[in-house]
């Protein structure tokens, strides 16, 4: 039986184990998916005996990303531009390698769920500066000629993630980003505003062309502020938690054998678990 877990701290929150267990199911594997609470002291000396632990492999959340690179024998490009792996597989040798699956994650939702994104696009914006954004600019850089605006509270995060990413990423101030809007096709949301029991993003979406597609990585609430703000005024939008069901398929194939689908029962068997906590 192949086994395979989510390692985070606290990893009590992952959704990743509904994921798989639901493909496991659905495909008829006999395989196990756990939840695996390390601390960061302990996370390579757990990734070292991933095997004894009984796992051909492994996700890899907060705040363990970037720890899981620097262990990895090989990594994929994605996992070195971004700098952070979120998929980890045994060979058959025991060695250890590393993929980030997070912008083709995003990228695959994107695509399915809003196929003309890139069409006329002028400009996209992204607004954070943190791990998520990371993977979204590597995945939209490789996906647009586009220009990438990148927004961010603190100047200088933003900064060096476009040191990090080139020319093609142009950092604005963050008291610019209503008007910045006008020339954007695309808005995209990787800050954690707009999450339950946060404070919701806070943006003039008035000078957004109605057709610029909006997105959003925060999936809990499903229809975030921003999201409904963006809908209300005719905007098309894609909720975030697409990006968090096609970021898990690589590694189950990886692990099971079996390229497993995102369906709409897949979808609503996760939002089902989206219960609105108490505030
Ligand atoms: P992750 O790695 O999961 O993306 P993170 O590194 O904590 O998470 O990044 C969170 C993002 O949300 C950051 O871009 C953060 O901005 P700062 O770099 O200025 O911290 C952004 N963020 C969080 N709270 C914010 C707020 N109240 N207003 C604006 N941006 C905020």
């Amino acid at each position: 039986m192949a086994r395979a877990c989510v390692i985070g701290w606290p990893v009590a929150h992952s959704r990743s184990p509904l994921i798989h267990r639901y493909w496991l199911q659905h495909y008829g594997i006999d395989g196990a998916y756990e939840k695996e609470a390390v601390r960061p002291e302990d996370f390579a000396g757990f990734v070292g005996a991933l095997a004894d632990h009984g796992y051909v492999g492994a996700n890899v959340t907060l705040p363990h990303k970037e720890a899981a690179l620097r262990l990895a024998r090989t990594a994929d490009a994605a996992a070195i531009a971004i700098g952070a792996a979120n998929t980890l597989w045994l060979d058959g040798d025991g060695a250890l390698h590393a993929s980030n699956t997070d912008a083709y994650g995003f990228m695959t939702n994107l695509d399915a769920e809003a196929p003309a994104w890139n069409e006329g696009l002028g400009a996209a914006m992204v607004l954070g500066a943190g791990g998520a954004a990371r993977a979204i600019l590597y995945g939209l850089i490789k996906a647009t000629d586009a220009k990438i605006l990148l927004a961010n509270r603190t100047w200088a995060r933003a900064k060096s993630l476009a040191h990090r990413f080139g020319a093609r990423v142009e950092v604005i101030d963050w008291e610019t980003r209503n008007a910045a809007l006008a020339t954007c096709g695309l808005l995209v949301n990787t800050t954690s505003l707009g999450m339950t029991r946060q404070a919701p993003l806070d943006i003039d979406l008035g000078a957004l062309p109605r057709e610029a597609v909006v997105t959003d990585i925060v999936y809990n609430p499903l229809l975030t502020p921003l999201l409904v703000t963006a809908a209300k005024r005719g905007n098309p939008t894609v909720d975030g938690l697409g990006m968090l069901l096609h970021q898990a398929v690589p590694g189950f194939e990886r692990w099971f054998g079996v390229r497993p689908e995102v369906t709409p029962a897949l979808r609503a068997h996760v939002v089902a678990s989206l219960k609105p906590e108490p505030a």
